[in-house]
């Protein structure tokens, strides 16, 4: 016999979960320098408005997938209508090996961040110094790669948990404690001299910056953000049970994580411009501009292994769901013990992580389609598996499975979901529609 599927313990648990793993790098790392780099206010303005449209219906169209099937996501398009939907299941595993490869060489970079903020690089650390100590970090050949394993050996060590003792607890603490630094990590950005032209350039919209290519870059944003188009929140709704109210679910945890990205950006972007950087630089962005910040202000020792320990954990909750989705994938369908799937799929992913952190480095002249391997995996996974997936999704709910996703969504007319036929709507036609449109353009 078969032991009985596990559950999230309450809804609370099951929505910081969710946000666990919405709220991530994508949200403190990756938005910041995003928007630093298209535009600013035109940037975040687009990517809200995805985010609430498409971004949230495919959402709740995962939750339904999963909690209809409770299944991983290969085994729920089989189960739920068979033929070649399963495909898009697979497509999702392929994506989680991609992102959490390169995710845990960034979540290592956090890791290794938190000892360099304790042993006092911030003492005398002006701003050229502070972005030589990150560009000479992740070029080395060999340190980034140690912190990168111990990053994927914590994100196992949660997933063999499992569902309620490990996903479920950590969330449970990590997430408020995020958003209490984040608070206070805000009133010292905003209040310092110069702040005022970041917050002029992140409220501000010019859209004469809004490109095809921008356009591109905050769908991509949205879905990696909101961890949709792979399957990891079919993944988590295959832990529900039946009751939960799904629509407002949703609500909460695209809530979550637009707001935290939308306080990452107000504390990282004032920082920018207080400090004089430029808010084009990329991925150093956040590793460079923050501990600036944090040696200019009082209690900054204090604050700055803080931050650095709650951005690892951000990471960590995110890339827990990352691995849940090919273990519960590797449970459901294989047979294979929770522990041994956790290793086994965790190593896989580190191996390819490895060119991942070289390429920023010493291979930094291989190139794949004229990127780095690091850039080409986030590429790839953001601006075409994750939007790709979603179309299908989309499709999937709309026109396949609209009744039944109704029914589950409401959980037999239990809930009220008065947006029902909007959010119809858009599965059916918008979100395909759009995506494939910002997809093609940005090609
Ligand atoms: N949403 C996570 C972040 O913003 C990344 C992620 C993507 C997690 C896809 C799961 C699935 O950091």
């Amino acid at each position: 016999m078969l032991a009985p599927r596990e559950h999230w313990g309450s809804r609370v648990g099951f929505i910081l979960a969710a946000a666990g793993s919405a709220v991530g790098l994508g949200n403190i790392w990756k938005f910041p320098y995003l928007a630093g780099q298209h535009g600013g206010a035109a940037f975040l303005i687009t990517y809200l408005a995805l985010a609430f449209t498409i971004g949230i219906s495919v959402m709740l169209c995962e939750f339904i997938i999963g909690r209809a099937a409770r299944k991983d996501p290969i085994g729920a398009f089989a189960k739920l209508k068979g033929g070649l939907w399963p495909i898009v299941g697979f497509m999702g595993i392929a994506a989680a090996f991609v992102i959490l490869s390169f995710y845990s060489v960034v979540g290592g970079w956090t890791l290794a961040y938190i000892l360099k903020m304790m042993t006092g690089v911030l003492v005398n650390g002006t701003s050229q110094e502070l972005g030589k100590v990150f560009s000479n970090f992740i070029e080395n050949p060999v340190r980034p790669i140690i912190f990168h394993a111990a990053f994927m050996t914590l994100t196992i060590a949660v997933v063999i948990g499992g569902i309620g003792r490990g996903i479920e607890r950590w969330c449970k603490i990590l997430l408020p404690a995020l958003f209490v630094i984040i608070l206070i990590l805000l009133g010292r950005s905003l209040t310092l001299p110069g702040a005022m032209k970041g917050i002029e350039y992140f409220l501000q919209p010019d859209f004469s910056k809004m490109n095809a290519a921008a356009f591109n870059a905050a769908l991509s944003q949205a879905f990696f953000s909101l961890s949709i188009g792979m399957g990891a929140m079919i993944t988590y709704g295959s832990y529900l049970d039946r009751t939960m109210n799904l629509p407002t679910s949703t609500i909460w945890t695209t809530s979550l994580d637009t707001s935290i990205a939308f306080l990452a950006g107000l504390v990282i972007l004032p920082a920018v411009f207080a400090f004089g950087f430029d808010p084009n630089a990329g991925p150093g962005l956040t590793f460079i501009t923050l501990p600036a910040v944090f040696a200019n202000m009082p209690g900054g020792v204090v604050f700055a292994p803080l931050f650095f320990v709650l951005l690892a954990i951000a990471a960590l909750t995110s890339a827990v769901s990352l691995l849940e989705v090919v273990v519960t994938y590797l449970v459901d369908e294989k047979g294979v013990s929770r522990r041994t799937a956790a290793w086994g799929s965790g190593a896989v992913m580190f191996l390819i992580g490895i060119p991942a952190s070289l390429s920023l480095g010493v291979w930094k002249d291989y190139t794949i389609f004229g990127k780095g391997i690091f850039d080409f995996l986030d590429y790839l996974s953001s601006n075409l598996l994750l939007p790709l997936g979603g179309i299908f999704i989309a499709l999937f709910v709309g026109w396949f499975f609209s009744e039944k996703a109704l029914e589950e969504a409401t959980a037999g007319g239990k809930h009220r979901f008065p947006v029902a036929r909007i959010w119809m709507f858009i599965c059916k036609f918008i979100a395909p529609l759009a995506i494939a449109w910002i997809l093609i353009s940005g090609l």
